[in-house]
Order: structure tokens, then C-alpha cells, then sequence
């Protein structure tokens, strides 16, 4: 007997006429006038169901009857091709064993109709059941592979940087704590000296402070994990729990780093609509009607490049009113980077040279002395989707870029200043604003699994 997933069933022409066993959940059922149930069956391996057909003559028929969405089944039969509508396959089953029933059946929280987004996400535990989740399931999946796939065919090298970490890398103090105190029942007036580490620890809000000294020895790195964030937003682009990938790259100025990023995009989009079409085909039918000419467009046209003077100049001459006025000096507001995305550009636009005053300490100080080589690309629906620059390798401005209290705890970064110092760059990208980007979704709680927010940690 085969073994065979709903995916092998319907793809693959050596299972046609052959007897297969499959296991997976039940979509839904309907009988049919002749003494024949239709059974929907999606076990998660692609978007589509198979249609198993049931006789009546099996001897558990009358089982089978009770069957609705949500149960789980093992079905063995023979592959047939299918005169159904919107079905070329189907299995003519031999044998169809229930393996979980659902209790209350009227009341499955995930039955058939559909539910709303917010809806689903207190139903964090069954909405991998659904179309959409599954298929952003699966494109998630694709994107992290595309990912490694792309950094390893450009010779670059994953590292895994520390996820327990004693600095704040942005220096936004957005950290949560990590502590041992409480839980060995100390009081609370203990020192940090009596904390495990015996110091302060918290959990890293961005892998690139260590992945630096890799770069400066490798040339070619990145870091793919989770960081953390105890910003109190609660909009539809910040988790206090994500994932980031950080390419870091020696020997590169700011246009190597905005190019690497234009390259790495074009080639994970390229290569998920190729990988995951269905999926995407599904997004584009019933999430974002313009999702593939948005992707198709991105992979096709150059990215706008401008300076955060021109981007400045460029709002404050559009005529639009803003909820935040614009001025140079102040940080761009999503409502900008829209507008620039949206309405200037028609697509991905990279924002370079910000003022030093509102961007962090180790990015490189420009020759007008007022502005760092910082970059941002900015895509249309999302904003922001990665955060970059050339770093500071001169230690003389690093340091004035740093206090005394930072100078002694990154000693060992300064370092990589004084030993064979070198020009370098890389960029975070947020994964969860990637996947909505992929997908036409609008809200990153939607992008994985089990969402972390303020005061939302169930599941
Ligand atoms: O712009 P950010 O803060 O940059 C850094 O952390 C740098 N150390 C990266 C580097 O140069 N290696 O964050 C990078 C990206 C953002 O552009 C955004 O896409 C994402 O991370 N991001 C978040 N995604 C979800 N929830 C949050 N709270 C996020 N904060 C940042
Ligand atoms: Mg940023």
C-alpha cells in the first residue's frame, strides 16, 4: 500500500489507478442520490481537497453519514481520474476509517463559512485548518526557504547570533528582560550581580551587533531568528515577538547594501510566485486582487532611489495634509512612507541618509556631518519592510557616537575598529512584514503562527 499525500494524489500521474492510503481532515460531505457520499479531504499538503467517493456498500456507511467538517480520516482507495467539475482526480475508497470525530458538530468553532481575520486569531489553535492559513502557512515556509536558498547560492554564511544578550543594539530600550531573580524567589532588592549572568540580560532586539564580527571575518553573513520588542504599538505592523533576517556584508558601502537588498527581494519574489502559485493565486482571488501585478512589478522595475532630504522635499510639496507634519529632522510616519510608496513612486522606494540625530549610534556619519548612511526600503501596503545602513568603522566617530556607559559594554565592538578595520554594511528585514507583502494580508498578527502582542500571549 501507498502512502500518499492529497499533493502526490493530485500531481502525480504514477498514483493513477493505484491503491493509496491517505490520511487527513474532513471539508466537507455530501451524498448523492445513487447510495454515494462525496468526502472533501485537505490534509494540509497543498490548497486543494481530494474527493474521496463512498459507496454505500461499505460496511461503516452509515458512519460515514455522520461525517462533517473537522473530523480526521484514513481513507484506502483507488486513484481515478475524476468527471466531476474542478476535480481531475479522485479516490474511490475501499475502506474509510474515522479516526477523530468532532464533538458537537453545529457548533465546530471552524466550520465551513467564512470568518473573520480578528475572529480566527482567538482560534490561533485550529485556523491552520483554513484555506487562508494554510496556504500562508506553506508560503512561509517557501519565503525562509528562498532565503536560505538565495544567501547560499551568493556565498554567504548563516550564523546564529545569541538570543540572551546584555546590549541594546537600537537603543530605543524596547527590551524585555531576562531574569532568574523571581523565580529563585530573591528578593526583589537583589543586584544584577545576582542574576544568573550576573549582570542584566534581556532578549535581543536584532542579531546585527554580533553578526558584525562575523562579517569582519567572513565577508558574507547572515543572521535568520527571533528578536523582541517591548514596544507598546498595537498596529497592524509591530510584534513584540518576530523574526529577522540580516544580511551583513564587508568591504560595502551604502549602494552595495541598497543593491544587495533591491537583488535579494527580486529573487525571493520571483521565486515564490513560481514555488507557491497556487497559494498566491488563491491571495490574489481573495485577499488582495492586485497582489500578482504588485509582485510582478516589483521583480520588473528598478527601485526608486532618494535621500531623506528629497523625500522630505517631496512631501512637503505634494500639497497633501498629513496628520504629522513634515520637516526635516523628524522621523518619517507610515502615513509618509505611503504617500512616498503609494503615490510618488508606484512601488518599492529606497530612503537613504537620514538625519543622525533620529538614527542609531553605529551607522556611519555622512561628510555634511548631519546626516548617517542609513537606508530604508519602503514598499507599497506595508511601509517600512527593511531598516539598513553602512556601519561607522572609524573608531574615533564611533566613539562619539557612544557614551561612556556603551563604550564599556560594547568594548569588544569597538574592537573590531582597531583590528583591521573595514567598511561595511547590512540591513534587517522584518519576516512577518514580508510575508504580508507576499500575500496581500494586511495585519502581521495574520503572518505567524502565534502572534505576540501587549497583553495578547494565549496560546
Ligand atoms: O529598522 P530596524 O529596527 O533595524 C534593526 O534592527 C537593525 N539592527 C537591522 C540591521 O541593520 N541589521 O528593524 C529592521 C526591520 C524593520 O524594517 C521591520 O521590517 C522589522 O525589522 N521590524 C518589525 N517587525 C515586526 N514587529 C516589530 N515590532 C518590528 N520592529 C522592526
Ligand atoms: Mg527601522
Amino acid at each position: 500500500m501507498i502512502r500518499a499525500s492529497v499533493i502526490e494524489v493530485l500531481r502525480n500521474d504514477e498514483l493513477l489507478n493505484q491503491e493509496v492510503e491517505l490520511s487527513g481532515w474532513v471539508r466537507s460531505r455530501r451524498s448523492s442520490k445513487g447510495g454515494f457520499s462525496f468526502i472533501h479531504i485537505n490534509d494540509g499538503s497543498c490548497l486543494d481537497n481530494i474527493q474521496a467517493v463512498a459507496d454505500e456498500k461499505l460496511a461503516n456507511y452509515n458512519d460515514i453519514l455522520e461525517l462533517s467538517s473537522g473530523f480526521s480520516v484514513c481513507l484506502i482507495g483507488r486513484v481515478v481520474e475524476s468527471g466531476g467539475k474542478g476535480q481531475d482526480r479522485e479516490i474511490q475508497a475501499s475502506q474509510l476509517s474515522i479516526i477523530g470525530s468532532v464533538e458537537d458538530p453545529e457548533n465546530y468553532p471552524i466550520s465551513k463559512k467564512s470568518h473573520t481575520f480578528e475572529y480566527l486569531r482567538t482560534m490561533a489553535h485550529l485556523r491552520p485548518r483554513t484555506n487562508t492559513f494554510g496556504a500562508l502557512t506553506r508560503v512561509r515556509h517557501a519565503i525562509s526557504h528562498a532565503v536560505h536558498e538565495y544567501f547560499n547560492d551568493n556565498g554567504f554564511f548563516w550564523v546564529n547570533t545569541p538570543i540572551i544578550t546584555s546590549s541594546d543594539c537600537e537603543g530605543a530600550g524596547e527590551l524585555f528582560k531576562v531574569s532568574t531573580l523571581d523565580a529563585l524567589n530573591r528578593e526583589s532588592t537583589t543586584s544584577p550581580e545576582d542574576d544568573f549572568f550576573g549582570t542584566n540580560t534581556f532578549l535581543t532586539v536584532s542579531g546585527q551587533l554580533n553578526v558584525e564580527s562575523y562579517a569582519c571575518a567572513l565577508s558574507k553573513v547572515y543572521t535568520f531568528g527571533p528578536t523582541f520588542r517591548a514596544e507598546n504599538s498595537n498596529t497592524s505592523r509591530h510584534l513584540a515577538e518576530f523574526w529577522m533576517i540580516e544580511p551583513e556584508i564587508a568591504f560595502a558601502d551604502l549602494l552595495a547594501n541598497a543593491k544587495l537588498a533591491e537583488d535579494f527581494l527580486k529573487a525571493v519574489v520571483s521565486k515564490i510566485m513560481a514555488s507557491c502559485e497556487k497559494d498566491i493565486e488563491f491571495f490574489n482571488e481573495r485577499v488582495d486582487p492586485h497582489l500578482i501585478e504588485k509582485l510582478q512589478a516589483l521583480v520588473e522595475k528598478e527601485f526608486t532611489l532618494m535621500n531623506y532630504s528629497e523625500a522630505v522635499d517631496v512631501l512637503q510639496k505634494s500639497g497633501s495634509e498629513f496628520e504629522f507634519p513634515v520637516s526635516w529632522g523628524a522621523d518619517l510616519q507610515s502615513e509618509h512612507e505611503r504617500f512616498l510608496t503609494e503615490k510618488i513612486a508606484s512601488g518599492p522606494v529606497v530612503v537613504t541618509d537620514y538625519p543622525k540625530e533620529i538614527k542609531a549610534f553605529y551607522m556611519r556619519l555622512n561628510d555634511d556631518e548631519k546626516t548617517v548612511a542609513a537606508m530604508d526600503v519602503l514598499v507599497p501596503g506595508v511601509g517600512e519592510l527593511i531598516g539598513g545602513s553602512q556601519r561607522e568603522e572609524r573608531l574615533e566617530i564611533l566613539d562619539s557616537r557612544m557614551d561612556e556607559r556603551l563604550k564599556e559594554e560594547l568594548w569588544w565592538y569597538r574592537e573590531l575598529r582597531r583590528y583591521g578595520t573595514v567598511p561595511h554594511a547590512g540591513f534587517g528585514l522584518g519576516f512577518e512584514r514580508l510575508v504580508l507583502y507576499l500575500t496581500g494580508m494586511e495585519n502581521v498578527r495574520d503572518a505567524i503562527p502565534f502572534p505576540r502582542t501587549p497583553k495578547n500571549v494565549s496560546f
